[in-house]
Formats: structure tokens, sequence, C-alpha cells
């Protein structure tokens, strides 16, 4: 949810925290600070609350000794305390002489800041964070080596970091992590670490992703060790995200610009997955058991991608499936048998994590990640992985990356169903070729999306809530348009089986409320919205021929596929952008929210 950074190259530092800071701002941007090394051996910090930019305007006020090239900077999305300067990362310990930036949760933060207190430390903050800065210095004083000093801390916190240490000194630069992203690379400008490899892209080719209680220190060699003893480095990987792919180009804001790369991606994934969906290849390359019951789980906007592929495993191979909303999966009894299918774009979703210790890890159902980060702490502690391949997304609201999910979760899905005998070569196929036409369909639904909703949008400026209505397999779609309406206007919005309207959310519609309506020609669903027009409802229907946004073409087959009207998504992303910019709002960075949700 915050970001971290650092770096020891030759040249200033603030060239590259700066940068990379801003990269990662999507993860958290309630305040931003950075401290670097100078040249007289101490440590200048300086830190704003808001935006990257505030922190900016701070640095020429600057009037301490020169700035070196090691440095560390984080953005920060609150957990623990407000939103204040003193709150913002960096941290430092008693002297000042140590430096730290830290993601994650310190569990037992209370009883060592008792302790540390008790010994005579003096606390500026209420962050849990600031515990490990006095808890270096500490052990510091005892080991009088900085790298001894981060490990032998370490040993005594309860939680999850990822984190940069730098001391003043000396100027050396200790990273480690544990149950929280950082990856390390060398490259021409000199030695980096990030929480996120956007942050860092331009600069490195490959780069190494730490394992849990990974110890690091970026000098002339890179140190490698475990909390214990020295350790072997992980191997390095490449970085495959190129700098152009974080980059806005010619577009306003990165939601725009990852809603129009949405053919693209589906055009990519299913050239990738296709040829192995009627074979069962894409299946058997996982090495999993054969499909006999699944349990889902996932958040938010990959819990819709859930219910789409939830409920085509159903349909079309009558596979018992569960799905459960993370955060609560604690209520879940899985039977034997059951395969664990985890969604998470990000891969570092707490709740995700947390939900597949108690569910697969105890249960000890084999676990499949869903992820659009194959480095990411899911994938690592998962027995398969399949890739999303959407590409960086850097937009808080999940747009590219639901269609990749549902993309890649239809098309195992149905690589599954063949493989276990329960969906034939023939079916498999007219299946494929369906799939195959999405991406022109989905570039022709922007085109019309683009075209209509501007104007729709501009009479809905005033309204105060939506209500958005679907049936059977168009619901997924109806619940996702309603969460990115949410997150991006601040307005409400809620989704519901439109059959379920007249038990009693129907008081809710008087004349004039918006009624978004994901009409897949399911032919009940004309006698329900005939009670939402007598009351005068707004309704806009998103659907075939015929609808106010046209965007399902006509199929070959009648009703719906099984993954359902996809094509609706559009719109529906466009709709809830459109609005927020009528309103003014951040498109990017919603209030209140960050792109991958680190606590519980
Ligand atoms: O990284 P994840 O897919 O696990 O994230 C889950 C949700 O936090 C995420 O989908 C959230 O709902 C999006 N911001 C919605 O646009």
């Amino acid at each position: 949810m915050c970001g971290i950074i650092a770096c020891r190259t030759p040249v200033p530092a603030l060239e590259f925290l700066l940068p990379g800071l801003r990269r990662l701002e999507y993860r958290g941007y309630d305040s931003a600070g950075v401290a670097v090394h100078t040249t007289t051996g101490a440590i200048a910090r300086l830190r704003a609350v808001g935006r990257i930019e505030t922190l900016q305007k701070r640095l020429p006020g600057w009037a301490g000794p020169d700035l070196d090239g090691v440095g560390i900077g984080h953005t920060r999305w609150a957990t623990h305390g407000a939103v204040t300067e003193q709150n913002a990362h960096p941290h430092n310990d008693c002297s000042g002489r140590i430096s730290l930036v830290h993601n994650g949760i310190i569990d037992n933060a209370g009883e060592l800041r008792a302790e540390l207190a008790a010994a005579g430390h003096v606390f500026e903050s209420v962050v849990d964070s600031e515990v490990i800065a006095h808890l270096v210095e500490d052990r510091f004083d005892e080991l009088g080596d900085l790298r001894a000093a981060v490990r032998a801390a370490l040993t005594r916190l309860r939680g999850s970091w990822a984190l940069a240490v730098l001391q003043g000194t000396t100027g050396r630069l200790v990273v480690a992590a544990h149950r929280s992203p950082l990856v390390v690379a060398r490259g021409e400008h000199g030695d980096f670490a990030a929480s996120d490899p956007a942050a860092i892209t331009e600069w490195v080719e490959h780069l190494r992703v730490l394992r849990d209680g990974d110890v690091v220190e970026l000098a002339d060699e890179h140190r490698w060790s475990g909390l214990e003893a020295p350790l072997a480095a992980p191997p390095a990987v490449p970085c495959t995200w190129s700098a152009e792919t974080v980059q806005l180009g010619d577009y306003r804001d990165f939601m725009a610009k990852e809603i129009d790369q949405q053919p693209q991606v589906a055009a990519r994934i299913l050239d990738e997955l296709g040829p192995g969906i009627v074979d069962g290849a894409v299946w058997t390359g996982l090495g999993l058991p054969p499909l006999r019951r699944i349990h889902m789980l996932a958040c938010g906007t990959s819990l819709h991608a859930g219910q789409v592929i939830a409920g085509l495993l159903r349909r079309v191979g009558g596979i018992p499936v569960t799905l459960s909303v993370a955060s609560e999966v604690d209520e879940e009894i899985l039977e034997a048998d059951t395969l664990t299918v985890a969604i998470s774009q990000s891969g570092e979703t707490a709740d995700v994590l947390r939900a597949v210790e108690g569910s697969s890890a105890a249960s000890g159902s084999p676990l499949l990640a869903l992820t659009n980060n194959p480095h990411s702490t899911l994938a690592r502690r998962a027995d398969a992985v399949l890739s999303c391949s959407a590409g960086p997304e850097i937009a808080v609201a999940a747009t590219k990356t639901f269609l990749s999910q549902v993309l890649t979760g239809v098309g195992v899905a149905l690589s599954g169903l063949v493989a276990c005998g329960r969906l034939d070569t023939t079916r498999a196929r007219a299946l494929v070729t369906e799939l195959d036409a999405l991406p022109d369909r989905l570039a022709t639904a922007a085109l019309t999306a683009n075209q209509l909703l501007p104007t729709l949008a501009a009479e809905l400026t005033q309204a105060s809530g939506f209500l958005f209505l679907a049936r059977g397999t168009g619901l997924p779609y109806a619940a996702e348009g309603a969460l990115k309406l949410k997150e991006l206007t601040y307005r409400w919005a809620q989704s519901y089986p439109a059959g379920e309207l007249k038990h009693g959310p129907l008081a809710l519609v008087e004349a004039g409320t918006p009624v978004i309506v994901i009409d897949d020609g399911d032919p009940r669903m004309p006698g329900n919205l005939a009670a939402v027009q007598a009351r005068g409802a707004r309704m806009i229907s998103i659907g075939g021929p015929g609808c106010a946004v046209p965007v399902i073409l006509p199929r070959a087959t009648a009703g719906p596929p099984p993954w359902g009207p996809l094509e609706t998504v559009v719109p529906l992303q466009v709709l809830a952008r459109t609005l927020a910019l009528a309103l003014g709002r951040d498109i990017d960075k919603p209030r209140n929210l960050a792109k991958s949700v680190t606590v519980e």
C-alpha cells in the first residue's frame, strides 16, 4: 500500500528517488519523504504531507550539507496514525544517524515500543515502523555493524516488512523483506531496491526478488543473508516491464490508457492460451491434480473476475465451485479433492494471503495463483501460477487486469474441463473461436462507449446514488460497474440481480434515479425493468442492438456465452471515468484508496 525505493549511485540520489517515487505513488499518496546521505556523513530527511509534488517543492529549501548518491524514499498510505508529517517516512532513530522506510505491519510494535521507551528511546511518531529504527539503533550500539544490527533487530519483529535502512556515519544501505515485496537490482547507474519493479524499470534490466527473511546490503558486492546466516542470492530475473509501459504517453491519465489497451491485452492472452485450451495443455502444464471441486478466494475486482470464472466452471463443466470474499474466508469448510484458486492482480493483498494460509495450507489443498505479478508473495506460495499478462496497471481502479483475469481464468478453466473429460474438443474449439472474436468486440465496444457516454454522464452529475442491474452471467459485470463508479466518483452505487429489485431495493427508485442495466437478452429482464420505468427511473441499458449503449454484437448462437457479456465492462469503466472527470475527481488516485492493499 506504500511504496519504497532505495538507491546507491554515483550521482545525486534525488535524481533517482523522485522519479522512482512518482512511479510508486499509485501505491499510496497520503505523504512522501526521502532521506539522503550527505557529504558530511549525516542524513538529510525531507518529508511532506500530500503528493510527491509537494515534497519536490520543499527540496530547494534544503540548506544543509550537499546530498550524495545514497538515499531512501517512501510514499505512504496511512495505516497506523494520521496523515501528518511526523508520521510520514523515513523514520529516524534517536540520534538521527539511522533512517528507515518500511512497508508492512509490525504486529508486536506496541510491546517493542514500550520496551524501547523504557530503555530511554524517544519516539517522534505513532507509526509502527519507527519502532524498527530504534531497534536497529539499540542493536547497533551493541554490535557496531549496521547489517548485523538490522538482522538482530528483525529477529524481534512479528509481522511483515519490506524495508531499507540508511546509516549516516557510513552511508551504508541495508534492505530486508518478509511477507512484503522487495526487489534489488544493479544497473549502469548503480544499485537499487524497490517494493515494485515499476519504480526502477527504467534503470535496470534484471532484478532479484527477496525471499521471506532475506537481508541484503547494497555495497560494491550485494551481500545476501537470512536473519541468521549468509545465503546465496536468488537468481536474477529479467525486468519484463519496459520504461515505456509505465509512462502515460499521450493519455490524460493511466486509467484511460489502460481501458484503451484492453483489446491488445485480450489478443495477447488469447494468442498465448488458445492452442492449449482445446487439447487441455494449459491445464496439464500446471501439474495440478484433475479438476474436481474448487474454492476461489479474491477481493474487490478480482472477486468479480472469480464470479465469471466460477460461473463458467459450473455452467460448462458441472464443477462445484465456492467463491469466498478473502477477508471472510474463515467461514469456509473445504471438502477433500478441493483445489484452492486465489485471484489477485497484485499477488500482495493481505486478505488473500491470510485466506490462503488458513484455507489451502491448513487443508493441504493445492493452490493455484492467478496473478498479474509472477514474483509476488502469492505466486511464491502457490503450487502453480498462471500469469495474467496484463502488463503494469498504474491506475488504482483495476480495468485491464480484470479483463486479463477473466480471460486467463476462462482459458485455464476450459482447458481443465477438456483435460478431465468434462468438455469435448468440438465444443472447446467452438468456444475458442468465440473467444478469438473478443479483441475486436472489445475495440468496437470502446468506440461506442467513447461516443455515447460523455453525453450520458453529463446528465448524471447531480445523482447521489446509482443502481446497477443484471441477471445471470451479467451479474459480475454489474457488480464491477458499481464498484468502479463508487471508487472513481465517490457516489453510492449498488448492484442487484434484476429479479431481486422487487424484494426491497425498488424502494430506492424515484423519478430520475439512474439505473444502469446490463442487458444480455435474458427474456425476464423486460418485466423486471418495467417496474423501474414505471417509477420514472433514468434507465441506461448496456447490451445488444436496441439498448442505449449497444456494445454486444450479435452472436451465431443464442443466449450469452458462458463468460457472459464481457464487452459491457468497457462502457461501465468509461461511465465511471467520464462521470468522475465531470465531477473533478482524481482519476488515477481516488481518495482513501491504494493500488495494493497489504493490510487486513
Ligand atoms: O491486487 P488484488 O487483485 O488482490 O486487489 C483486490 C482489490 O483490492 C482490487 O481489485 C480493488 O477492488 C480495485 N481497486 C478495484 O478497482
